[in-house]
């Protein structure tokens, strides 16, 4: 049985005193009706420490957007996977599409990324998607399975439990235009089958999210996607009433 997961995404937004309020109302709201789902918040690297220290004592879990899969050394502006461990992150994004169109981020640096976040015990939220030319051209499978192959090829089959994928569309991110449940489903599949077949791998146990212009609106439709297993938020995750919405249309306790 695999937990519904529900992932902020806040991007390069809040400070860390506006996340301090953030997470006093997200806490409360979630401490009135608990979801069932798992809920995490990956915050920038600046408010990790304040998002931590929010969500103590309670089921949330705080997670960030990116690292530097060197142990440490002269990589200014940078930040390591231990850095990250230190504050207690139990998930960290990988491969978003803003990583690779704005800072040129290989599927080569994404795919050492994953290895070494499972190998210090974070958990990988592996963004895959297509552009729009791509969904035209009829490629989406293609594109996906090779990012996924590419991405996971350093992985062992009985470590793909241990990896979250993110299904996100490209035309879908921050354009107020999501994917169906239908087409997250179908891809979700997918994903499974092609997986399951080249690496001869436990996908069954391994959690794939939709990310793309989810909103409060729209969640009921992803929540009831068969084989997809929560969502990676972006826009709609900044405000705390809104998320609380989303996390909680997984059920309630
Ligand atoms: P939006 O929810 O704003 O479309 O962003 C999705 C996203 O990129 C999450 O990683």
């Amino acid at each position: 049985m695999r937990q519904p997961l529900v992932v902020a995404n806040w991007k390069m937004n809040m400070t860390s005193p506006e996340a301090k309020d953030y997470c006093q109302r997200l806490r409360e709201l979630l401490q009135e009706t608990p979801t069932l789902a798992e809920v995490v918040v990956c915050p920038p690297f600046t408010a990790i420490e304040t998002v931590r220290n929010a969500f103590l004592g309670s089921d949330l879990q705080v997670g960030a957007q990116n690292f530097y899969p060197a142990p440490k050394g002269a990589y200014t502006g940078e930040v390591s996977i231990s850095m990250l461990k230190a504050l207690d992150c139990r998930y960290v994004i990988v491969g978003h599409s803003e990583r690779r169109l704005r800072f040129g981020e290989t599927a080569e640096t994404i795919g050492e990324k994953v290895k070494v976040a499972i190998e210090n015990g974070i958990t990988p939220i592996l963004c895959v998607g297509e552009t729009m030319s791509e969904r035209s051209l009829g490629m989406t499978e293609k594109v996906i399975g090779q990012q996924l192959l590419t991405c996971l090829k350093h992985l062992q089959p009985e470590q793909l439990p241990q990896v979250v994928v993110a299904y996100e569309p490209l035309w879908a991110i921050g354009s107020g235009r999501s994917a169906t449940a239908k087409d997250a489903a179908q891809l979700a599949k997918y994903a499974r089958q092609r997986l399951q077949r080249l690496m001869n791998g436990n996908t069954e146990a391994m959690r794939i999210l939709y990310g793309g212009s989810v909103t409060p609106e729209n969640i009921q439709e992803f929540a009831a996607a068969e084989g997809v297993d929560g969502v990676l938020v972006g826009g709609a995750s900044l405000n705390a009433d809104k998320f609380a919405a989303i996390a909680r249309a997984y059920g309630v306790k």
